[in-house]
């Protein structure tokens, strides 16, 4: 499907057929496509965690206030991004010196900058998790609405039980989940506001 008719064709759906599983070659092809979205300074700072399995699912459907698409969503995404991403700079960006996509020095002056702005600055660092985690989930979405798949989001969860249950560390923030599956019930999608009240062109 051309990408303009996928995007205009898209709602979120919280009924999934529970009896339709994925293989987790696909889960494992969604979250790869996840990955190529862009991140300030190619942080890549993100972690994400596919629950699919009735026992994992049933403890996120209690830390998400209950909503029950967690449970018959074939699977559903725990998008996290992290924080001291200067930290893994050197390496994350090593695939791309080593593929000759990125100059040494350009990377140099990437590490540098990177250091200097958000070593200091906790702010900026979860500001640029939740920036990064939101493109993964986005692209996510767009790559399981492109398998055929239905997607939902859901910010409705309790932070600190997701950390505990999910043993997520200190620097890992969990900022949205995305459920994918096979809809039982397809709804339209909604009206947005009028675009002269949220568009501008300066
Ligand atoms: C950050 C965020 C949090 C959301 N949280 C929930 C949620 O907890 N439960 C839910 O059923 N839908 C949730 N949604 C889905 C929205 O209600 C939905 O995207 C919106 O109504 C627009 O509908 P559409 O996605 O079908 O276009 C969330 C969406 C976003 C982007």
């Amino acid at each position: 499907m051309n990408l303009n008719t996928l995007i205009e064709q898209r709602s979120s759906t919280s009924h999934y057929d529970a009896s339709k599983p994925l293989a987790d070659s696909q889960i494992t092809e969604l979250m790869r496509l996840a990955t190529l979205a862009p991140s300030a300074y190619h942080f890549q700072n993100w972690k994400l965690i596919a629950v699919r399995s009735s026992t994992a699912k049933a403890r996120l459907k209690d830390i998400a206030m209950g909503q029950t698409q967690v449970e018959s969503a074939a699977v559903t995404f725990i998008i996290c991004g992290t924080l001291m991403p200067h930290q893994q700079l050197t390496t994350a960006l090593r695939p791309s010196l080593d593929a000759g996509a990125l100059p040494q020095e350009i990377a140099d002056s990437w590490v540098t900058s990177a250091n200097a702005s958000y070593a200091d600055n906790p702010q900026l660092q979860r500001d640029e998790a939740i920036r990064s985690a939101s493109l993964a989930a986005m692209t996510l979405i767009l790559a399981a609405e492109g398998m055929g798949l239905s997607t939902g989001t859901i910010g409705g969860f309790d932070t600190p039980a997701m950390i505990e249950a999910f043993a997520l560390n200190a620097e890992e923030i969990p900022v949205i989940l995305v459920t994918a599956g096979y809809a039982a019930e397809k709804r339209p999608q909604k009206p947005r506001r009028p675009l002269s009240e949220v568009v501008e062109l300066v």
